[in-house]
């Protein structure tokens, strides 16, 4: 598939690297123009693009920037994109810690589907729910016992079958998480957030959630990562995710 992933940080460097592997047509864009992304791109096996180059004639477009970015992209950017492109958005909202405020999220609008009004398009949520070092070092070959799951929500039955591919290729289960109106369920500080589960356990974490009690966990953070002391590992985090966000009510 031709795919186009605008950011090439933790997580979008990882699946442009992950994706240009697995035998994808793979265009990479930051924020910095061509020239910044080509060194990166001549590693992986990638096209070095612009924001407009990495989405025209693809046929999945991954979103992979800071959620309050969304509203810096090009306002035609979209109007580029072919009709039947899946667009996958692996963002995540940290107010106050790293993101700006946006009130209709604050209100409870689900996070992704703020990012698919600011782009005028639909989207599947993929790949937020799993750590960068999940990402990059715990993928498995499908079939592995223990394989670890990624969540993916969505409307669109096609568009959400091309993102579950994608995950299963990056090396791990995909598990459907329902309608992009549910994704609140594999938000920041939900059981099913960056625990790093399995498929039948993701499921169940999936189900615990409870309306309104993520986002007050999220704003609690500072002082839980404060407990860790400097230098977390990424155990001591998936650990903390898991005590503070239980799947057991
Ligand atoms: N880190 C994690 O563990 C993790 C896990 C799951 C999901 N996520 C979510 O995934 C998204 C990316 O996270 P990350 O950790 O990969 O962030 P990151 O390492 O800071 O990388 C962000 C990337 O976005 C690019 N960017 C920012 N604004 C842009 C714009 N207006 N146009 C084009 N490119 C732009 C940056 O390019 P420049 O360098 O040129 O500015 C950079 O390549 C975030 O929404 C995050 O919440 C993160």
């Amino acid at each position: 598939m031709k795919i186009g992933i605008i950011g090439t940080g933790n997580i979008g460097g990882t699946l442009a690297r992950k994706l240009s592997a697995a035998g994808h047509d793979v265009r990479i864009a930051n924020s910095s123009g061509v020239e910044g992304v080509r060194a990166f791109a001549q590693e992986i096996g990638a096209e070095a693009k612009d924001v407009h180059g990495v989405v025209a004639d693809a046929d999945v477009v991954i979103l992979a920037i800071p959620l309050p970015a969304m509203r810096k992209l090009p306002a035609d950017l979209f109007d580029r994109v072919p009709s039947d492109a899946t667009i996958i958005d692996t963002s995540n909202y940290y107010p106050g810690l790293r993101d700006s405020r946006i009130p209709e999220i604050d209100n409870g609008l689900p996070e992704s589907v703020w990012v698919a009004q600011q782009i005028g398009r639909p989207v599947i949520k993929a790949f937020n729910n799993a750590l960068a070092y999940t990402l990059a070092e715990l993928g498995q070959p499908k079939g592995t016992p223990g394989r670890l799951a990624i969540a993916v929500a969505g409307n669109d039955v096609r568009s959400k079958q091309t993102a579950m591919q994608l995950v299963n290729q990056t090396g791990f289960d995909p598990v459907d998480a329902g309608s992009l109106e549910e994704s609140w369920r594999q938000q920041p500080s939900t059981p099913a957030y960056c625990c790093d589960y399995d498929a039948d356990t993701m499921r169940k974490a999936l189900a615990a959630a409870i309306p309104g009690i993520a986002p007050k966990k999220r704003d609690q953070l500072p002082e839980l990562f404060g407990k860790l002391g400097p230098n977390p590992s990424h155990a001591d985090v998936v650990a903390m995710n898991r005590e503070a966000n239980s799947i057991v009510r």
